[in-house]
C-alpha cells in the first residue's frame, strides 16, 4: 500500500532544515501504524509527503502502485480527493456550515448526486454516534464530538488510505481513548490502513505497529508494547 524509498525532504529558507534524512518503510494494506517522535522530527513531512500534500526532495513514495514524488499536481491532486482522507488536532471543520453540511463536503467536490450523499451522509453519521447531531454547528459541539465529524468527513469517500496527525491532541484522557476506539472499530470493520502521527502513548497501543523517527530517520519499527488489542 505504502512505500518510501530513500526519501529525503529538506526545507529551503535563510537556513536549509532536513526533516526527512533518508527514510524506508513498507506499510501494509490494513495496516494500522502509529508514528511516535519528539517534536522536529518529521512526523508531519512525512505524513503530508504520504498524502500527496507535498513532494521529497528526492526519494520515492509510493502509494497504491503510484508513485506521487513524479505524478503531476493534477495526479496528486486526483489522489488526495479519492484515495487518501486526513484528520487534524484542530478538527478543521467549516464553522458555517452544519455537521451534516461538513461531512457532504468532500462528496460535493466530487460531484457526487444529492440523493447519494443524503444517504452516505446518514450513514458515516450513524458510523461515528452522532446521527443526533446532523444539524448543528461545530461551535456547538465538545472538542470529541468535532473530532467525531472530521472523521465522518474522512469515511465518506470510502478512500483506503486515513492519515490522522495527532487527532487527541487537544482532547483530554478519555475523549482521546473514544476517538482512538473509534478508529480501531474503523480499521477492524473497513479495513482502512491507518497511520496515527501521536504524543500520545495510548494511540501507539492501540497500534499494532509502532514506528519511531528521530531527527528524520527511523529509530524503530516493531510492535508496541501492549499494541494491536
Ligand atoms: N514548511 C516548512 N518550512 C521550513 N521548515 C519546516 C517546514 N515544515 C517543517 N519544517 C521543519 O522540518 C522539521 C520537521 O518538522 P515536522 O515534520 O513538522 O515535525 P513534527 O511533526 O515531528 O513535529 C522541523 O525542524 C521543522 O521546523
Ligand atoms: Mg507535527
Amino acid at each position: 500500500m505504502l512505500k518510501l524509498h530513500d526519501v529525503i525532504k529538506t526545507y529551503a529558507g535563510k537556513s536549509e532544515v532536513t526533516a526527512l534524512a533518508g527514510i524506508n518503510l513498507t506499510v501494509t494494506a490494513g495496516e494500522m501504524v502509529a508514528i511516535m517522535g519528539p517534536s522536529g522530527s518529521g512526523k508531519s513531512t512525512l505524513l503530508n509527503l504520504l498524502g500527496g500534500l507535498d513532494v521529497p526532495t528526492s526519494g520515492q513514495v509510493v502509494v497504491g502502485g503510484k508513485d506521487l514524488a513524479r505524478e503531476s499536481e493534477k495526479g496528486r491532486s486526483l489522489f488526495r480527493r479519492s484515495k487518501v482522507s486526513y484528520i487534524f488536532q484542530a478538527y478543521h471543520l467549516m464553522p458555517t456550515l452544519k455537521v451534516s453540511q461538513n461531512v457532504a463536503l468532500p462528496l460535493h467536490l466530487a460531484g457526487v448526486p444529492a440523493v447519494e450523499i443524503t444517504r452516505k451522509v446518514a450513514q458515516v453519521l450513524k458510523e461515528v454516534g452522532l446521527e443526533g447531531r446532523a444539524n448543528h454547528l461545530p461551535d456547538e459541539l465538545s472538542g470529541g464530538e468535532r473530532q467525531r465529524v472530521a472523521i465522518a468527513r474522512a469515511l465518506v469517500t470510502d478512500a483506503p488510505l486515513l492519515l490522522a496527525d495527532e487527532p487527541t491532541g487537544n482532547l483530554d484522557t478519555a475523549r482521546g481513548e473514544e476517538i482512538l476506539n473509534l478508529l480501531r472499530a474503523i480499521h477492524r470493520e473497513r479495513g482502512t490502513t491507518i497511520v496515527i502521527v501521536t504524543h500520545d502513548h495510548n494511540a501507539a497501543s492501540v497500534c499494532e505497529r509502532l514506528i519511531k523517527l528521530r531527527d528524520g530517520r527511523v529509530e524503530g519499527d516493531g510492535s508496541p508494547v501492549g499494541g494491536g488489542r
